[in-house]
């Protein structure tokens, strides 16, 4: 490991100073990149197998990517394709730009594997992001990788004004990215997560949907998938209604799920302080009720309605545990943060030891096994 361990891995790991652990493991990583030898050695190091999977009409190398919120500036882009990331989610960004809440905002518990974060949207705000991108791809050209962008709503925008505010950053950033995400789940902007119902929701989708039929014949490109995602608090009925409006909207898929904000019980005194913050929690705490949301949404729309699955992956056990739920692609942030850059190889290769051991010849056949394993009772 030697030099990438030490810019960017023990980073990582060392999040005291949460933030600023963050900002420097990107530079790291974007710093390694920018040489050919340590850009080399890194891939050598940490690059996984192949694991091609097709969805949403492209190719991904492998279905495992970065989760938003850990590139909110879309600095490190080579980093993340070096690592071998399948697929980069950029974000959230939103149509102005914001410097989130006060610092410190980011929390790590170390035993328990677990962040909490109240960023609340810190980002360049999408015109600025709109230039860092074009000004990337003329000096490297587009990432080798699916670029998804995660779509959030400004907080000076009031929630009646929310689904043109989407769609402006939709529209500014629509010729660098491939897959748009509508995040109505981030429980640090105030309110936020009322959009997630079927009014609201359907508005948001509208006018996203309307900035794809126009951008995608201007450019002459095929319309891009756009998708939401979830809080993991919903209620069984919530959850019903947003997959319902959702799909009737028109969204490609789900993103299940963002941060939670329950908090596990612990008697751990520096778990304990930790958990008092304010903020959504991620990691290890969220495995679980991540993956009982994609195993409801799969049973909902029988598995015909592409999941993404998120919400503290670790391991390939982890990985695979949501694949069995019905989630076709997977993605990770506080994962990164505990298990280093080493992660990607880990899950992406265990993965691959896990269908090679199975019935399935293709990751497409082992989506949504455990429904089929073991129907669960109540259906
Ligand atoms: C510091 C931090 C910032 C995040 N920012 C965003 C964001 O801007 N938009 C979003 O949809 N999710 C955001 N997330 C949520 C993650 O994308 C992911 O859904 C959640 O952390 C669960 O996955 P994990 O357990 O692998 O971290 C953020 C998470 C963290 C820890």
């Amino acid at each position: 490991m030697g030099l990438g361990y030490r810019l960017v891995s023990r980073p990582m790991l060392g999040l005291q100073d949460s933030e600023k652990a963050h900002a420097r493991a990107i530079l790291g990583l974007k710093l390694m990149c920018s040489n050919p030898i340590t850009r080399t050695a890194l891939n050598l190091s940490y690059g996984p197998q192949s694991l091609k999977v097709t969805r949403f009409g492209a190719q991904y190398p492998n279905p495992f990517g970065l989760a938003a919120g850990m590139d909110k500036r879309a600095e490190a882009l080579r980093g993340w394709t070096t690592l071998g990331l399948g697929f980069i989610e950029i974000g959230g960004v939103t149509a102005e730009e914001q410097l989130g809440n006060p610092k410190p905002r980011m929390f790590r518990s170390g035993g328990s594997k677990a962040l909490i974060n109240r960023m609340g949207f810190n980002n360049p705000g999408s015109a600025n992001m709109a230039i860092q991108l074009k000004r990337h791809f003329a000096r490297y050209g587009r990432p080798k990788v699916p670029l998804w962008a995660n779509l959030g709503k400004s907080k000076i925008t009031p929630l009646t004004e929310a689904p043109a505010d989407y769609a402006t950053t939709m529209e500014r950033l629509y010729p660098y990215c491939d897959v748009f995400v509508i995040n109505v789940s981030s429980p640090n902007t105030p309110n936020l997560r009322e959009l997630q119902h079927d009014d609201a929701l359907a508005n948001i989708v509208a006018a996203c949907n309307t900035v794809n039929q126009q951008q995608s014949q201007q450019l002459g490109v095929d319309a891009k998938p756009l998708l939401v995602k979830i809080a993991p608090d919903l209620s069984d009925d919530q959850l019903v209604a947003v997959v319902k409006t959702a799909r009737e909207a028109g969204c490609d898929g789900i993103v299940a799920t963002n941060t939670t904000i329950e908090r596990p019980e612990t008697n751990n005194a520096r778990d304990q302080t930790v958990f008092a913050e304010a903020g959504g929690l991620s990691g290890a705490p969220v495995a679980a009720r991540s993956t009982a949301m994609i195993h409801r949404i799969y049973e909902l729309t029988n598995g015909e309605w592409p999941i993404v699955g998120v919400g503290g992956i670790s391991n390939a056990e982890d990985a695979w545990e949501k694949i069995g739920a019905g989630a076709c692609l997977l993605q990770a942030y506080s994962g990164f943060v505990f298990e280093g850059p080493s992660l990607t190889k880990s899950v992406v290769n265990g993965l691959n030891k896990k269908l090679k051991q199975s019935q399935f010849t293709t990751l497409d056949e082992a989506v949504g096994f455990s429904h089929r394993q073991s129907p669960r009772v109540d259906e």
